[in-house]
């Protein structure tokens, strides 16, 4: 629990006295970098800095601690968040086996904290829950960053975490092209970023992979597997795969489009919303979508390709590797600017915004315009028409 200034000491009422800052969703290099940018510049604004433990899961708890200089000291180097993190959604928040609305208690206590902004670090998921707290009272301040090693918060054109998670991905990329080229095998990598394929474009464009598979086009099993087998007529020994975790087949996209159109046509009939399920939602393969075979993407591509071209496969799962460790320079640079601007711009009176960048310059964009939704790679980023004139097989069927 925090203690708190007496009111007296506090100078102004105007000018904001006490932010306080939390790490929400998963976790991606530069959360510490993006910390520390705020907190340092917030304290030389001469604001009291609050840090609340594990996203807003620690905000409804109240489990908060005040962030002075010496925690912030050597943490612009460290992977994870010093604050931890949860998904906790502070409207469908789990109490023992219950769900409850837990929004109102979250903005007591950012009451009881006297907070004069809240600074939430996360990504898409983030954007929403910010933006309730600030819809259920005119009091609450938010200010967020957009974090993932996905990259696909909207209105931004770069998340922090991305560009760590890309270097790890081409380095898997890198090793597996000397065991690939050894055991003239098949070598499928699966890369996360949820719904959207910037990581798998990325890494697959950086580390000269042969076959590169989003969830933004959905692929064809047999495009694939005559790519492969071509490839090998041409003598080449061995091919990279690299597919994203949420990339699904032709056919399992038409399935998948079948359900929302008949959930849509019930809502319709009902009048009502239609109760979304949960498992329908998104494309993102393990997630379960009925009538879908529910292994990871690259386990069934890696099966698909043994079976049709008669090549050896492995998978690899980067997995969580993707989002620890140390971050590079470039989000450790990105993560800072975006924390001390955060930090100009509640001192200058700002809130309801994310702090996003475009192009050399760090802009404000209303949380209305950011909050539910999401940043798909377009059919014709340069990544793509650069992996396209590259003869990378995409899986389109052309
Ligand atoms: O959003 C970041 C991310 O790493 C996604 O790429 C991935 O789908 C998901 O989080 C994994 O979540 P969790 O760490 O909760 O398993």
């Amino acid at each position: 629990m925090v203690k708190r200034k007496p009111m007296e000491q506090r100078q102004r009422v105007t000018r904001p006295t006490c932010i306080g800052i939390l790490t929400s969703g998963g976790d991606c290099q530069g959360l510490n970098a993006a910390i520390r940018g705020v907190a340092k510049a917030a304290i030389g604004y001469g604001m009291d800095v609050i840090g609340i433990m594990d996203g807003f899961r620690g905000l409804i708890e109240n489990r908060t601690h005040r962030l002075d200089d010496d925690e912030l000291s050597g943490i612009l180097t460290l992977g994870g968040t010093i604050l931890g993190t949860s998904r906790d959604k502070p409207d469908k928040f789990q109490v023992g086996d219950k769900i409850l609305d837990m929004t109102g208690q979250a903005v007591e206590n950012y009451r009881r904290l006297h907070l004069d902004c809240l600074v939430c670090l996360g990504g898409g998921g983030t954007q929403k829950n910010a933006l309730k707290l600030v819809k259920r009272s005119d009091d609450v301040r938010v200010i967020t960053l957009p974090k993932t090693i996905d990259n696909d918060v909207a209105e931004t054109e770069v998340t922090f975490g991305f560009d760590t998670a890309v270097q790890i991905a081409t380095e898997a990329i890198d090793r597996l092209h000397s065991t690939a080229s050894s055991h003239h095998r098949v070598m499928v990598l699966e890369v996360m970023g949820h719904n959207t394929g910037w990581l798998a474009a990325a890494a697959g464009l950086a580390g000269g992979a042969d076959v590169v598979l989003l969830p933004e086009i959905p692929y064809s099993p047999d495009v694939v597997v005559q790519h492969l087998i071509q490839r090998r007529r041409k003598g080449k020994k061995f091919s990279i795969v690299v597919i994203a975790e949420g990339a699904l087949t032709t056919t399992e996209t038409a399935t998948v489009n079948a359900q929302r159109m008949a959930r849509e046509e019930a809502k319709l009939k009902s009048g009502k919303g239609g109760k979304k399920s949960k498992k329908g939602k998104g494309a993102k393969g393990y997630d379960g979508i009925p009538g879908i075979d529910s292994k990871p993407a690259g386990v069934k591509l890696a099966r698909t390709i043994e079976e049709h071209t008669g090549l050896q496969s492995r998978l690899t799962t980067l997995g969580h590797v993707q989002r620890g460790g140390t971050p590079s320079a470039f989000d450790r640079i990105l993560a800072s600017k975006l924390g001390t601007k955060t930090a100009e711009l509640i001192a200058d009176g700002q809130h309801g915004v994310m702090v996003a960048v475009k192009g050399d310059t760090l802009v404000t964009v209303p949380l209305e315009q950011v909050a539910g939704k999401r940043k798909p790679v377009a059919a014709d980023h340069p990544m793509l028409q650069s992996l396209r004139a590259l003869s990378i097989c995409l899986g389109e069927e052309l």
